[in-house]
């Protein structure tokens, strides 16, 4: 079963063309990486399948179902998707519960449920249940993205989309959350150079640059 189907995605921004006609399909259960230099258009195409923007022409697909075709679009909110923006864009009037919590239906779940959700969650990526009271601006810049990872995963969405989710990490507390590792003299990898099952897709479109 795919999980993402993309085909021929167009998008431009004024007279500037970003994507070219973008075909991409990502199976269940794999981990794709999407390479390219700056501006070629890698947010673009996430935000496109997250349902931020909309393309001038082309087809999403998400599990099979057309999420955004012709005039049909989604709303983010109903594709099950969850989201890791660049720049991390946690609520700063919120703090660290409750941005992880955030997308959680307050009907459906009480107040310790809530507390609950965000501990085990904190847990998973790596940081200590203590942060739960603190504002964003009382994070470094990886633990925010860290609380940002969270909180895409809070609502169990069928597919994770994360934008350079770790460039503000240091290699080291960089590495996805799992068992420690013994300490090296020298960082062996970068978030970049992550390898996934499937293999780096590098972006299949030329750079554009506004002139
Ligand atoms: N809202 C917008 N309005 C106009 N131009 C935009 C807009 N968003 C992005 N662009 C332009 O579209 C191009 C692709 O931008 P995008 O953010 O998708 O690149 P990227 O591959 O994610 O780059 P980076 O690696 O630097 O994050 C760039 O030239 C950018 O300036
Ligand atoms: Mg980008």
């Amino acid at each position: 079963m795919t999980a993402l189907s993309v085909r021929g995605l167009f998008k431009r921004y004024g007279r500037v063309p970003v994507l070219n006609g973008i075909d991409l399909d990502i199976a269940r259960g794999s981990l794709t990486a999407i390479l390219g230099p700056s501006g070629c258009g890698k947010t673009t195409l996430l935000r496109i399948v997250a349902g931020f923007d909309r393309a001038d022409a082309g087809t999403v697909a998400l599990n099979g179902t057309d999420v955004s075709s012709g005039r049909k679009v989604l709303p983010p909110d109903r594709r099950a998707i969850g989201y890791v923006a660049q720049e991390g864009a946690l609520f700063p009037h919120l703090d660290v519960q409750a941005n992880i919590t955030f997308g959680l239906p307050y009907l459906t779940t009480g107040r310790r449920q809530r507390r609950d959700r965000a501990a085990a969650l904190l847990e998973l990526v790596s940081l200590d249940p203590s942060l739960a009271r603190r504002y964003p601006h009382q994070l470094s810049g990886g633990q925010q993205q860290r609380v940002a990872l969270a909180r895409a995963l809070a609502r169990k969405p069928s597919l994770v989309l994360l934008d350079e989710p770790f460039s503000s990490s240091t290699p080291a507390s960089a590495r996805p959350p799992g068992p420690p590792s013994p300490p090296r003299s020298r960082p062996r990898t970068s978030p970049r150079s992550w390898s996934p099952t499937t293999g780096p897709k590098h972006c299949p479109w030329p750079t554009t640059s506004p002139s």
